[in-house]
């Protein structure tokens, strides 16, 4: 099934920083342990559906630096396809700076080199790796022009398209409105007009009325991340609310990646939204409780039994 999930998406080498508390401006602290591994939206979501079973083709361009190095040896390990992965000549690989601190929260600063370079039109000479796609994933770590032609491809491929719009660019409304779902988070959300007004902390219900009451006009479908509260979705049949199990989050960088690739995974096998949503909380309560993005991801035996344990409602 190799090729059913198309991700076109961003690599970046994470170099991450362990701390007790943020530096503040001016400040230096100490870091108690440091990472480099595999990171970006589009990898980071590529490898989740991959482990959750589906047959993934990642579409992506790395620079020609050591650090392309490290990406590939990390698709190596995973055993995930790199037939179109491509290489930017002159371009470094794109690099995320993260400091994690104790809470488990993080700041990520990333210079996107040669995610930069997948233009509009290197997207559009990979237009043929949809052909007989279940699903086309994208995130809002390629150019603005180079994901509007991604949706323009797969809407006129007939093949469903997934955008996660993070970090939140300001892509077309036509691009917004072929996504099935729009997968953001609430900050995502506001800038798209959805729970302008509504407190981060407001009820889930409140997240799934405001997504029902733009659905259709906004995109096809729409998932709202809650983050350790859950998600919640809507489409034209309904809208779900699905809480996440308690866990103790480590590191919460890329969670929302293992939510969004499982989440594309059960999708392209053809499960119903809710069911999907259920998976992808699952995986991102099982990645929050391991250091780092992608190392800390769960495979699909693991995720599909936690989803069963919680419900959408
Ligand atoms: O979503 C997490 C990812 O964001 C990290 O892996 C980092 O590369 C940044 O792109
Ligand atoms: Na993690």
């Amino acid at each position: 099934r190799h090729g059913a999930v198309v991700v076109f998406g961003s690599v970046n080498v994470d170099a991450t920083s362990y701390v007790a508390d943020f530096p503040r401006p001016g400040e230096t602290v100490h870091s108690r342990d440091f990472r480099v591994a595999l990171g970006g939206k589009g990898a980071n979501q590529a490898v989740a559906a991959h482990l959750a079973g589906a047959g993934v083709e990642l579409v992506a361009r790395l620079g020609d630096d050591a650090n392309a190095e490290v990406a590939r040896a990390a698709f190596a390990r995973f055993g995930l396809p790199t037939d179109a992965v491509g290489v930017v000549p002159g371009e470094p690989t794109g690099i995320a700076q993260i400091t994690v601190a104790e809470s488990g929260e993080n700041t990520i600063i990333v210079t996107a080199g040669a995610n930069a370079s997948f233009d509009a039109d290197a997207v559009r000479s990979e237009a043929a790796r949809l052909d007989g796609a279940a699903l086309v994933l994208t995130q809002g770590e390629l150019p603005v022009r180079s994901i509007e032609a991604i949706a323009a491809a797969s809407d006129a491929a007939g093949v469903r398209f997934v955008l996660n719009l993070a970090p939140p660019v300001a892509v077309s409304r036509s691009a917004l409105a072929v996504a099935d779902p729009l997968v953001v988070n609430v900050h995502e959300a506001r800038t798209l007009g959805l729970g302008e007004g509504l407190a981060d902390d407001a009820s889930a219900e409140t997240w799934r009325d405001a997504a029902a009451s733009v659905v259709g006009a906004l995109a096809r479908s729409i998932v709202v991340t809650l983050g350790d509260r859950g998600a919640v979705a809507a489409d034209a049949t309904g809208s779900w609310s699905v809480a996440a199990p308690r866990v103790a989050a480590v590191d919460t960088t890329g969670a929302g990646d293992a939510a969004t690739g499982v989440l594309a995974a059960m999708l392209a096998e053809g499960r119903a939204l809710p069911d999907a949503v259920r998976a992808a909380v699952a995986a991102g309560a099982l990645a929050v409780q391991g250091r780092g993005t992608v190392d800390s991801y769960a495979r699909r035996d693991d995720v599909l039994a936690l989803a069963d344990r919680t419900e959408a409602v």
